[in-house]
């Protein structure tokens, strides 16, 4: 049977993803949210109060979650609505029509919590969801994680930081603190590992 794993999802990585859904009227809904891969055939979201995404989730208990690299799709939804040209339907539940793959998740749990940082304190929704029916549309479908992206951005900070003045090389060093801060939220060892090895380089240097 195919799980996660057949998505090239890996447990314990957070992926930006665009997630559907349908009002009570059966308005379609899209929108980008992380979803963090628990395990084989579980997934957890954290969801931030006043979402149409939180209100149609809690309304239906189920939900699509579509990978995809499309930046029209990701910027367009977060921007506005999509139009309805971008959504189809498959057994009664709306994805986006070009996704690479998709896969319908049905709600276990629904826990509020509050999240705190130094700056702000949010209160926020996690949802549990078991992943039901998983189709790959295109081949070779790749989960976008922003690691990667974090790591040779801060790389390419690294080989500069030498070539500029103190004041931009003291906000390089801010940029790659905060490539550091994403890489340790959403990627796996091997990213932890690869952006611990760029600030100890820095450090040396
Ligand atoms: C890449 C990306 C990831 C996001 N992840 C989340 C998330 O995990 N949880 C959340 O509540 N909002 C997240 N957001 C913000 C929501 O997408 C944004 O609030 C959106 O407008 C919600 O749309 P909706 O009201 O149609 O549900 C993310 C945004 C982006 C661009």
């Amino acid at each position: 049977m195919q799980d996660l794993e057949s998505l090239g999802m890996e447990k314990g990585l957070l992926y930006e993803t665009i997630i559907t859904t349908q009002n009570k009227n059966g308005v379609p809904n899209a929108a980008p949210i992380g979803v963090i891969c628990k395990d084989k055939n579980e997934i957890v979201l954290n969801l931030f109060e006043g979402t149409h995404t939180l209100e149609n989730i809690k309304t239906n208990s189920k939900f699509v979650v579509n990978l995809l690299k499309d930046p029209l799709v990701f910027v367009g939804c977060t921007t506005g609505d999509l139009s309805s040209d971008y959504f189809k339907k498959h057994d009664n539940e709306f994805y986006i029509k070009n996704t690479d793959a998709f896969f319908t998740a049905s709600v276990t749990r629904i826990k509020e919590i509050v999240k705190e940082d130094n700056i702000s304190k949010s209160k926020m929704t996690l949802i549990k969801a078991n992943v039901n029916k998983i189709v790959i549309k295109k081949e070779g479908v790749e989960p976008l994680n922003r690691a990667i992206f974090a790591i040779i951005e801060s790389l390419v900070y690294s080989t500069r930081i030498k070539m500029v003045n103190e004041n931009t090389a003291k906000e390089y060093l801010e940029r790659i603190h905060e490539m550091s801060r994403i890489v340790n939220r959403v990627g796996s060892l091997d990213h932890k590992k690869a952006m611990h090895d760029i600030l100890k380089y820095i450090e040396n240097e």
